[in-house]
């Protein structure tokens, strides 16, 4: 199916939304529950196509995945988990990154999985060295087949020591993931540490895990035989949190975020004072707005966690579009995830990418012909485009540059949005934004 949003800018977004599960935990919770031994409760799950791919991938491994008509909540019963013909996995293949997370648990369930090739954004190589080489220090045999990778351990998974040379969040997920059950120790050196790696630790705990989270990057696990189930509600999602954010400033607006929460956006929250952007943190959510005037340029490094989150960069860096001077952002995380500015451009931003590493943070991709930093002079009057999305957080970037420019927009290839963000164009409506939703089949007007 696909979808047009024909965007008329230059209306400020005011209004409440309402941010649920984070995208980057929910699915990885929905693979822990094969681990269990009885069902798990997952809660404030949000409609997203992540979700429902990770549902389906299960479902076809005989995992029951029952959804609350009212509430959402997901109860997953992986009591009849079974092999699944390849085939039928393979019409997964490119939808998303998380079946790779499926191979440990999957072993420990039935001792062999199939993972199709993976999917996932477009913003760099996306290789998963470092997953293959983790489940080979368990004991596992990767061969690689037609369509994907089949991996067995004949005799179970065995703890092992880990050094990831890079603090990945999928590896260190899926260490977890394997550790839990694996026979002895495993010592997990260099891990990553962001708040959702945390809450699936918290996941795993309530199953009956013993995973320890050492100073220095360090995990140890005790693998135990059995796990049970959880009862879990699924932490926000501070990087759709952010992404409202940024979409306040860019279109001068006024927007309280239902669930955002400081605690995991300490490091967003300095930045956005320090662009100028205006925001009253209470419980149960953070209002962010522009309050006027000018917004300052910045120089911006992301890393890992408790960095700059590199899945912030991209709605922020429309806001620097608009700030009064030259900023700077060095991605760190990614190799190519500047690929969304080309459209930016085309809207009357001034931005350059270079290929050398503009900041201070030790970088992979220096030298190596990555464009991996910008130069961003401001401000500039955006005038609408056609746009087609290249990513999930360049699209949504995309529709808020569109929201601010003046001139009528069609953006296209929207459909990726929903992989990352919860009926988007219900809160697009909701905080007055004036556009066009139009399917092959239908067309809505806000
Ligand atoms: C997760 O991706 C998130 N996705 C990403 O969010 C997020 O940007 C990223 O973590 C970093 O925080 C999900 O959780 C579904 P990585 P992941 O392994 O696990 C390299 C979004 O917009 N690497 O931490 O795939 C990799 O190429 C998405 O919500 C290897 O070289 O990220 C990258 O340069 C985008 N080999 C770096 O490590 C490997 O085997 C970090 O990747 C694995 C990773």
């Amino acid at each position: 199916m696909s979808s047009v949003l024909t965007i008329r800018g230059g209306v400020p977004l005011t209004g409440r939304v309402s941010v649920r599960g984070a995208k980057n935990l929910v699915p990885k919770a929905m693979v822990a529950a094969l681990l269990g031994n009885e069902p798990s409760i997952l809660r404030n799950v949000p409609e997203i196509k992540d979700v429902e791919v990770v549902t389906s991938l299960l479902q076809l491994h005989g995992v029951t995945v029952v959804k609350d008509a009212v509430t959402g909540d997901l109860t997953l019963d992986p009591k009849a988990a079974k092999t699944a013909s390849s085939a039928a996995i393979d019409a997964h293949a490119g939808d998303s990154r998380i079946p790779i997370l499926l191979c440990g648990p999957l072993i420990h369930a039935i001792g062999e999985a199939f993972i199709p090739d993976l999917g996932g954004c477009k913003i760099g190589d996306r290789p998963i060295d470092y997953h293959l080489n983790v489940l080979r220090q368990f004991g596992a045999v990767v061969e690689k087949r037609p369509g994907g990778i089949h991996i067995s351990a004949p005799k179970g998974l065995q703890g092992a020591k880990i050094t990831l040379p890079y603090p990945s969040v999928g590896a260190t997920e899926q260490v977890l993931l394997s550790a839990t059950r694996a026979e002895g120790i495993t010592e997990l050196i260099g891990a990553a540490t962001e708040p959702e790696i945390v809450d699936l630790i918290a996941v795993l705990q309530k199953m009956g895990a013993i995973i320890n989270i050492q100073t220095d990057r360090t995990i140890r696990i005790e693998g135990v035989r059995e796990l049970g189930g959880y009862n879990h509600k699924a932490l926000s999602d501070r990087n759709e949190a952010a992404s409202w954010a940024s979409a306040a400033l860019v279109t001068k607006g006024d927007i309280f975020v239902e669930g955002a929460s400081q605690r995991d956006m300490m490091t967003f929250l300095n930045t956005y004072r320090k662009i100028g952007g205006g925001m009253d943190i209470q419980e149960d959510g953070i209002r962010f707005f522009h309050p006027g005037g000018k917004l300052n340029p910045l120089v911006l490094e992301t890393d890992v966690h408790p960095g700059f989150m590199t899945d912030w960069q991209q709605p922020l860096v429309v806001a620097l579009t608009q700030a009064e001077g030259v900023s700077i952002v060095h991605e760190t995380v990614y190799e190519n995830r500047f690929g969304f500015t080309e459209a930016l451009i085309r809207m009357g931003a001034n931005i350059q990418v270079h290929r050398e590493c503009l900041g201070s943070i030790p970088c992979r991709f220096g030298q190596r012909n990555f464009l991996h930093s910008a130069v961003i002079s401001g401000p500039a009057q955006l005038t609408g485009a056609d746009i087609d999305v290249p990513d999930l957080r360049g699209g949504f970037s995309h529709l808020i540059a569109a929201l601010a420019a003046t001139g009528t927009s069609r953006v296209t290839g929207i459909d990726i949005i929903n992989r990352g963000y919860e009926r988007f164009t219900d809160k697009l409506a909701g905080l007055g934004a004036d556009f066009d939703f139009t399917t092959d089949d239908a067309s809505v007007s806000a």
